[in-house]
């Protein structure tokens, strides 16, 4: 049975970014598959330990899924820390990974910067948490953006080393399911999960430097465009993102050694459900002086209404918390069932 799940930290503003490269994907995955969509506080610690308002970004997170379409009576909505067993595995997975493959994560390195003896133990076992989560619901596809690669790489070889080192155990417990691992056909408890990295934008650039990606934490507001942003202010970051000043190829190619014209090529096709060379087929041979305009007209009329509706939403807290509260619940069934079973095959009475 196919089963999505996938996360978003509540730290800092949620962007175009977070939006093209998961929460649209997130919206559309529920037509055909059951998904959980997780706010991962424990994981915000990691940024920040001491946090300005982490329960207020774990509402805002929140309402950004609902505005953005998911139904949270028919997938299950929830925050990681109100379901103790993403901690409780967590734990094992500690005991499972090697610091070696934590070391190599980029994003570890990126954040821990040249001070790593100083890094907080919970930033070099992010990935670990982050396999509890995804596994904790044996999950078979995790929609992310481009960053999140490697994360779901680790997971698997979790997932694959647990499965070895206790195969034997999985056997005798009779909780094994069939699967392939590599080219091979075994019996394993944890599956292998696919990332689900697709469309037109799963890195969405800096809109100040078409090298670095669009995140929650650069310092210059006016790189990115985030989910609370109102139309002027959207208008005036499109107006302002660096570019060329040659005029649109008409086909990829063209895009090649461009790299702002290929992001904002990139976020126009995401946003209009087409391809680059569907936007280029329009577009192609015009100046930015057009398509700028008409981005910013398009992001506006994508944007504005999730915007709004995530402000009467939060203007409620007590209905977002309710929502949190029944997915709390279905969640911690779920993941009760498989650390019954986790803990079998690990020896804990
Ligand atoms: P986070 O909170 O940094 O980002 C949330 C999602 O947004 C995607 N994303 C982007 N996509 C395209 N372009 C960008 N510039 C961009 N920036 C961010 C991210 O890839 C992600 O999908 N570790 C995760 C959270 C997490 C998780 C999980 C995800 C925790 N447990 C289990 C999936 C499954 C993170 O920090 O995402």
């Amino acid at each position: 049975q196919e089963r999505v799940f996938s996360g978003i930290q509540p730290t800092g503003h949620l962007h175009l970014g977070n939006y093209l490269g998961a929460l649209k994907r997130f919206v559309e995955l529920q037509e055909s598959h059951d998904c959980l969509y997780c706010v991962v506080d424990l994981h915000a610690l990691t940024a920040q330990l001491v946090h300005d308002d982490l329960k207020g970004q774990t509402r805002s997170i929140t309402a950004a899924f609902l505005a953005c379409g998911i139904d949270p009576k028919e997938q299950i909505v929830f925050n990681q820390s109100a379901v103790a067993a993403h901690a409780e595995l967590a734990w094992v997975f500690n005991c499972v990974a090697r610091i070696g493959w934590m070391n190599r994560m980029t994003q570890f390195k990126d954040k821990a910067g040249k001070d790593r003896e100083n890094a907080s133990l919970g930033l070099l076992a992010y990935p670990s948490l982050m396999a509890a989560d995804i596994l904790l619901y044996r999950a078979t596809h995790v929609p992310v953006g481009e960053d999140q690669k490697q994360h779901l790489e680790l997971a698997r070889n979790i997932a694959a080393k647990f499965n070895v080192d206790f195969a034997e155990r999985i056997e005798k417990a009779g909780c094994g399911v069939a699967m392939t691992m590599g080219e091979e056909r075994t019996t394993g408890y944890f599956p292998m999960t696919e990332p689900l990295i697709e469309g037109e934008a799963t890195r969405v650039m800096s809109l100040r430097d078409g090298t670095k990606k669009m995140s929650k934490s650069d310092a210059s507001d006016n790189a990115r465009i985030n989910m609370t942003d109102d139309a002027e202010t959207i208008a005036r970051k499109i107006r302002k993102a660096k570019t060329d000043p040659e005029p649109l190829p008409s086909d990829v190619d063209g895009l090649a050694e461009r790299a702002e014209a290929n992001n904002l090529v990139g976020i126009y096709a995401a946003l209009s459900d087409t391809t680059r060379q569907g936007v280029l087929r329009d577009y192609g041979g015009r100046p930015f002086s057009e398509f700028k305009p008409a981005l910013a007209e398009l992001a506006v009329d994508r944007l504005s209404p999730i915007n709004a509706e995530m402000r009467r939403l939060l203007a409620d807290p007590a209905e977002i918390d309710a929502v949190l509260k029944d997915g709390a619940e279905r969640a911690g069934e779920l993941a009760e069932k498989t650390m019954r079973d986790v803990k079998d095959i690990v020896g804990f009475i």
